[in-house]
């Protein structure tokens, strides 16, 4: 197997006893990103920040290529790591220009550091501007700089800190993908803090989920949405319906029918998690319900509680018959029916995940 470009074995590190990142062991091969989401606080940072060699592991070795760059007392410099940062606040030396703030990180001649800088300069459309100062520039052309600054040195591994959480929606769309292909053109490994899902699915070549100091699942982000380990790893991507049952022989009835539930034993509650957009809806034809289907199971009855129109999708929230909670469904385009209105409800069965119930510990793992 090829070398990792980046390896972090076991990483711990303790704040007033509190194991804030806690033995977390990540690998990137060459070439790609890789994004570390999770919520605030659960130890991204920090993270990041041992690995660029500005602060230090309690626990834990990172190696890059194979060679040892940190252990508990060995320590290479940050600045002799080969490693480019772009953190949120992304400053920009005031008093240089914009070319010699490309240019800064670089050794050699003026004329090639100027050269490099243009280069740089003109692969993020800003050669125009090489002469400029940074107060000359808008929040967007600013963070494109910091990107050609970073990047100059070629450096094996890119961390990047929330670099895009200072922009406006739309530009922060262009500028993630214009970053992403001038990553990719670079050929830099690329470890991404971010706690937005969209910007992670948009960037990542693999996601590793993060909560509590720990890395609960690792996947390409087609695996980490379809297959998420527990209920908050779905939540974590999108709105989500939970349906409570037990098991009997491998199957859990509900007001949707039966739901396969293999591997749990007998007696065993269980939740059943689906997202918005997986719930199925179906006028009321005075009060006769829909035909069952293996796909979806059967329906259940619900009342229109309040509609809401999101853009792309509307947003449906119905109070069901049977226990009178709420469950969500989504519909493409515009569908905002009268509160009031029945309804019928289909979860689709290849799309819900069933997890073990575990009592008081929200935004705990299960099988931990
Ligand atoms: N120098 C420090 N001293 C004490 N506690 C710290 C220190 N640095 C971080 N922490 C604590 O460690 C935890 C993780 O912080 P970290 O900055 O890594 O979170 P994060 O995942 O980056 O969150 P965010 O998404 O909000 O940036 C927090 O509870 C924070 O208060
Ligand atoms: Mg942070």
């Amino acid at each position: 197997m090829q070398t990792p470009r980046l390896e972090i074995r076991n990483l711990v590190r303790r704040f007033e006893g509190k194991r804030v990142v806690d033995d977390v062991s990540l690998t990137i091969q060459p070439g790609h990103v890789t994004c570390l989401l999770g919520p605030s606080g659960c130890g991204k940072s920090t993270t990041l920040r041992m690995i660029a060699g500005v602060d230090m592991q309690d626990e834990g070795t990172i190696h890059v290529d194979g060679d040892l760059v940190c252990d508990t007392v060995f320590r290479i410099p940050p600045e002799r790591r080969a490693i480019g940062l772009m953190f949120q606040d992304f400053a920009l030396f005031p008093h240089l220009s914009v070319g010699e703030n490309v240019a800064f990180g670089l050794k050699g001649t003026r004329a090639r550091k100027r050269a490099r800088a243009e280069e740089l300069l003109g692969r993020v459309g800003l050669t125009h501007f090489i002469d400029e100062f940074p107060h000359q520039l808008s929040g967007g052309e600013q963070q494109r700089v910091a990107l050609a600054r970073a990047l100059a040195p070629r450096p094996k591994i890119m961390l990047m800190d929330e670099p895009f959480s200072g922009l406006d929606n739309r530009l922060r769309d262009d500028i993630r993908d214009d970053t992403l292909s001038l990553l990719k053109e670079e050929g830099a490994s690329v470890l991404l803090v971010t706690h937005e899902p969209e910007e992670a699915m948009r960037m990542a070549d693999e996601i590793a989920l993060m909560r509590d100091g720990r890395i609960v699942q690792r996947g390409a982000p087609y695996n980490i949405y379809n297959a998420p380990k527990d209920k908050a790893a779905v939540a974590f991507f999108s709105d989500i319906n939970v349906i409570t049952g037990t098991v009997r022989g491998a199957l859990t009835d509900t007001p949707f029918g039966q739901f396969l539930a293999p591997g749990h034993p007998d007696g065993q509650e269980v939740e059943i998690v689906f997202r918005p957009q997986h719930v199925g809806i179906d006028f009321d034809r005075d009060g006769a319900a829909p035909l069952p289907t293996a796909r979806a199971g059967a329906p259940a009855r619900g009342l229109v509680e309040r509609a809401r129109f999101m853009g792309s999708e509307s947003l449906v929230e119905f109070r069901m018959d049977h226990n009178g909670e709420v469950l969500r469904a989504t519909v493409p385009n515009v569908f905002l029916p009268k509160p009031g209105t029945p309804m019928w409800l289909t979860v689709r069965r290849d799309r819900c995940f069933v997890f073990p119930l575990i009592r008081d510990q929200p935004g705990a793992e299960s099988g931990r």
